[in-house]
This record gives C-alpha cells, sequence and structure tokens, in this order.
C-alpha cells in the first residue's frame, strides 16, 4: 500500500484547486528533484483553509523542509498580522527554507528555529493556536502532550502522515527501521482519538491527516445525548 487515496481522485480534487503563486510550483519542483517529502497541494490548500477557517494568529511548525507548508499557512495568518514559528533539524532544508521566505517577502515574519524538536519543542512559549506537526513521525506520540499544553483551549493541533504510506493500516513494513516508527503511529492514533483533552478526527487526505481540536471546557465537550 502506497497511496491513501485513489489517484484519481486526488487528481480531480487537485485539477479544481484554485491556481497557486508561481513560487508554490518551484517549490514543488525542488522537492520532487531533491526527494524532499513536503504535503501535498491539496493538504497546502486544507492547512490554509483550517487556519483560515479558524483564524489562526499564532501558529507552530514542527518539521519545516524548504518551507512549503509553513507558507501554505502563511497564506492565511500574516495577513492578519499573526506569527510563524517553524521548527528544522536539517541545515540544507532550513537553508532553503529560509531563501523561499526571502523570496516571498515574509522573512521577518517567520521565525525559523535550526535544530532539533526533540529540546526545541520544550523551549516554546504557548499558547498556540494552530501547531502543525510533521516531523519524525516516531516522535509524534512522544510529542503529543507538550502540543496539547501548548495549544489554547480551541485551538488546532494537525498531524501529518499518519498513515505513513499505508504502512500503519495494512501492517506491511518496507523496511525494517520503519518497524517501530509504524508502531508509534499507530500509538498516536489510539491516543489523539483517548486523549481527554482533544477531540481527534481523522481524515484519509494526503498520507493520513488528524485534526485535534482543544477543548474549551472539560466539561462542556461531549455532553450526554439527552
Ligand atoms: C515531512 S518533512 C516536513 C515537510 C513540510 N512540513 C512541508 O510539508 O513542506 C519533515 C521534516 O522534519 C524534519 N525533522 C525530523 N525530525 C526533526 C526533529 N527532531 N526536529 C526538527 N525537525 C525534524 C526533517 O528534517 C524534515 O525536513
Amino acid at each position: 500500500m502506497t497511496n491513501i487515496v485513489q489517484e484519481e481522485v486526488q487528481q480531480y480534487i487537485r485539477e479544481l484547486l484554485p491556481p497557486r503563486d508561481e513560487l508554490f510550483y518551484e517549490m514543488e519542483q525542488e522537492a520532487r528533484e531533491k526527494m524532499i517529502p513536503i504535503v501535498e497541494p491539496e493538504v497546502g490548500h486544507l492547512l490554509y483553509w483550517l487556519a483560515a477557517t479558524k483564524k489562526s494568529r499564532r501558529v507552530l511548525e514542527i518539521g519545516t523542509a524548504i518551507g512549503y507548508s509553513t507558507l501554505w499557512i502563511a497564506k492565511a495568518v500574516l495577513p492578519l498580522e499573526g506569527e510563524i514559528t517553524t521548527l528544522e533539524i536539517n541545515a540544507p532544508r532550513a537553508e532553503a527554507a529560509c531563501r523561499y521566505f526571502k523570496k516571498a517577502g515574509v522573512e521577518e515574519k517567520i521565525k525559523l528555529v535550526f535544530g532539533d524538536a526533540r529540546e526545541l519543542l520544550y523551549e516554546q512559549t504557548g499558547p498556540f493556536d494552530f501547531i502543525f506537526l510533521d516531523a519524525a513521525k516516531g516522535k509524534y506520540v512522544e510529542f503529543l502532550d507538550k502540543c496539547v499544553d501548548l495549544l489554547q483551549p480551541g485551538g488546532i493541533l494537525v498531524a501529518e502522515d499518519v498513515f505513513m504510506r499505508g504502512m500503519v493500516i495494512s501492517g506491511e513494513i518496507d523496511k525494517r527501521r520503519n518497524k517501530t516508527a509504524v508502531a508509534r503511529l499507530r500509538s498516536y492514533l489510539e491516543q489523539v482519538m483517548e486523549h481527554k483533552s482533544i477531540e481527534t478526527i481523522i481524515l484519509p487526505v494526503g498520507d493520513g491527516i488528524t485534526i485535534s481540536t482543544k477543548k474549551d471546557d472539560l466539561s462542556s465537550m461531549s455532553p450526554p445525548l439527552l
């Protein structure tokens, strides 16, 4: 299993997306050529839509790569005078992201922090109203509580690639080293669904995403039906 969404469906949706800025196409090409994993355009559009709908202003991204998803979110957040902090451990990717932020004219408004999210995440000061988790899949479980902690009530946590090219669903693991990551992603999915402070939906979009909302008041959510 590699593709969660049928190719024809993905293609159909992609063709209906509004035209995107030229810079996005340039980034998609660089990512393709250098085999850098970035979100699909329809996932980028979903991130933009979520941030715009929620009127998010303080965003934290974990896993910048070359800044593609960052710029999708920025389209919604920066016109509202919002701010984005994004964390990346890979130096060439962080440099490429800075280059693209400059090209987009938003380098002053996006704080890229180079380093390991396993430390940097714990140095962040909340609350954030939007957190995008898109770094090493094996670390999602480890980061979950801290992300929830950093979210403001009503804020959203989006995690990408939760099906890991379908391996989380099929159990057919391509490389031995992915076994732990798959087990941890399954655990992440169970934990986000059971977590007392968030409500989560799992969507078969891109490579699988979860969208979790931090509860406003523990007593007011999930009231008895009658
Ligand atoms: C899937 S890519 C991010 C793609 C990006 N969000 C996009 O869609 O445009 C994941 C990135 O997380 C980074 N990463 C992995 N582990 C990390 C860590 N512990 N701290 C910070 N970044 C990390 C990787 O170097 C990689 O560039």
